[in-house]
């Protein structure tokens, strides 16, 4: 195993540290998503990310919301990664990534207020492409041109401007180093947009527009690099690199609930083609998996609890969108659903999240098989229509009420919480290792560098 372990293992309860001899070569370790988004993604790769001196965004963009809870101090991270509050490590947004320049100034700004230092540790790809203002309006515009039919984007202009790197007239971060060339490219690129729009009226200020991008254009390409020759250098000296996975399996553009998705491949084949790195450098895949389920937007859910329930879920796990502050759909885990994610992911071992938001409840649900005309489905049916309609097998399990928040070993959990998280494991055949009892970064029982399934 690469980095995963070391600094985690303050706390870890009883396994060896693993002094791995160092490898010829790095690899990159991954976190992904493994339902509908928000699963506490960013909280694992905060702690994680002392063992790395690499951490990297591969696809999405400012859709993302990755919220970091450090004594009692909170971090919002939409472009920049998480690991850059670990001061010895270096940040890459790789060529997958639709970056919004203005966004992201703003998010180092405010991170710079909240006194972390990041100068020289993060770099842009010059491939990534950039989110203009106006894909965020078109965002809103699409929406609105699909009235009740809408997708409940988060209006970051994520869907726009992955439309227009398909289209071929986006514009990457690189191209502002020959200034003159973007100049005339993005006039082209906003004579497409006003034309395309002109019904609802949509105009850009593009004198206004170019200025801005010519006064941060500096700024901008001094964290820029060949990021593909720079996350494989890493390597080639064995430095391993820690991927953050933003968005989720189930929002993926081919896998996920489609059309209800993002526009990106959240998933890990995204490591690839977001960071230019080689399959073979994939180490472990760590699926975040909260203990419940949560979904913002629109679009099928099978295990939503639209009752008092569902409400309590929400009220308890606090689930408002980092991003738009929507409310969160709310509902039990859905382990069909995270078998899927499974297969698509090959999850090596998983973080379990926010069991502490289930410490009242009386009982606990598990949705563990999908039923279609009265048999148990097999796979993620691709037809949203059969997808609405499943009904759902569940078990019950009963709970363990009581606080679990101080808890920091596996051993100390109640027999009910102990029980609970040992079916979930066995029913998905991936080892749950890490076990998430508060927002906070100590918050976390790590069950130790052995609950892997990955193949040394
Ligand atoms: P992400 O998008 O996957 O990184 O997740 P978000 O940050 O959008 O949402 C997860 C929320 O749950 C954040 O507010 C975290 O601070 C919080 N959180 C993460 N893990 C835990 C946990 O184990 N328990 C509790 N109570 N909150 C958690
Ligand atoms: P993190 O990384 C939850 C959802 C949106 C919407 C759909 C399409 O915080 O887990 P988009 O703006 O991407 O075109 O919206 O995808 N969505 C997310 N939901 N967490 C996210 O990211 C999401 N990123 C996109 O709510 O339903
Ligand atoms: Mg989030």
């Amino acid at each position: 195993m690469a980095g995963v372990g070391a600094s985690t293992m303050m706390l870890s309860q009883s396994d060896p540290v693993q002094c791995a001899k160092s490898p010829a070569y790095g690899t990159v370790d991954v976190i992904i998503g493994a339902q509908w988004g928000d699963e506490g993604k960013g909280k694992l790769v905060d702690i994680l990310s002392f063992d790395y001196k690499l951490c990297a965004r591969v696809a999405g963009g400012s859709n993302a919301g990755h919220t970091i809870v450090v004594g009692g101090k909170k971090y919002k991270f939409h472009l920049v990664p998480s690991g850059i509050l670990n001061e010895d490590a270096r940040c890459v947004v790789g060529n997958g990534v639709v970056v919004h320049l203005r966004g992201l100034i703003k998010e180092l700004a405010d991170l710079k207020a909240a006194g972390v230092e990041y100068d020289g540790r993060l770099l842009l790809s010059d491939r990534a492409h950039i989110v203009f203002d106006f894909h965020q309006t078109v965002d809103g515009l699409n929406e609105a041109r699909l009235a009740g039919n809408k997708l409940g984007t988060t209006k970051k202009g994520i869907g726009p401007a992955y439309g227009s790197k398909v289209m071929r007239n986006g514009l990457r971060i690189g191209d502002l180093k020959d200034f003159d060339d973007f100049e005339v490219r993005f006039r082209r690129l906003c004579t497409y947009f006003e034309t395309s729009y002109a019904d609802m009226g949509l105009k850009i200020d593009v004198e206004k527009e170019l200025s801005y991008y010519r006064s941060i254009r500096e700024t901008v390409m001094g964290m820029t690099t060949d990021s593909i020759t720079f996350a494989n250098d890493a390597l080639t000296s064995g430095e391993n690199i820690l991927v953050e996975g933003a968005n989720a399996t189930m929002i993926d553009l081919d896998f996920g609930t489609y059309p209800y998705v993002t526009s990106s491949n959240p998933t890990i084949g995204a490591v690839c083609t977001g960071l230019g790195v080689s399959p073979h450098k994939i180490g472990e895949v760590i699926g975040i998996v909260k203990a419940y389920c949560t979904r913002v937007g629109e679009g099928p859910f099978p295990s939503e609890q639209l009752n008092a329930t569902g409400h309590d879920l929400q009220m308890k796990g606090f689930e408002f969108g980092t991003t738009t502050g929507r409310e969160r759909r709310c509902g039990w885990i859905d382990i069909p659903q995270l078998k899927y994610a499974n297969l698509i992911n090959g999850f090596t071992s998983l973080n379990l999240t926010k069991v502490d938001v289930l410490d009242t409840f009386k009982e606990i649900k598990i949705g563990k098989n999908y039923i279609s005309n009265g048999k148990v489905l097999n796979g993620m049916p691709a037809s949203l229509s059969t997808y609405s309609q499943v009904e759902m097998e569940w078990e019950t399990m009963p709970g363990w009420q009581q606080d679990i928040s101080k808890m920091k070993t596996f051993d100390e959990l109640p027999a009910n919480c102990k029980k609970y998280i040992l079916r979930v494991e066995e029913l998905l055949g991936v080892p749950i290792r890490w076990i998430g009892v508060g927002a906070g970064r100590e918050d976390m029982i790590d069950r130790g560098t052995s609950f892997t399934n990955r193949k040394k």
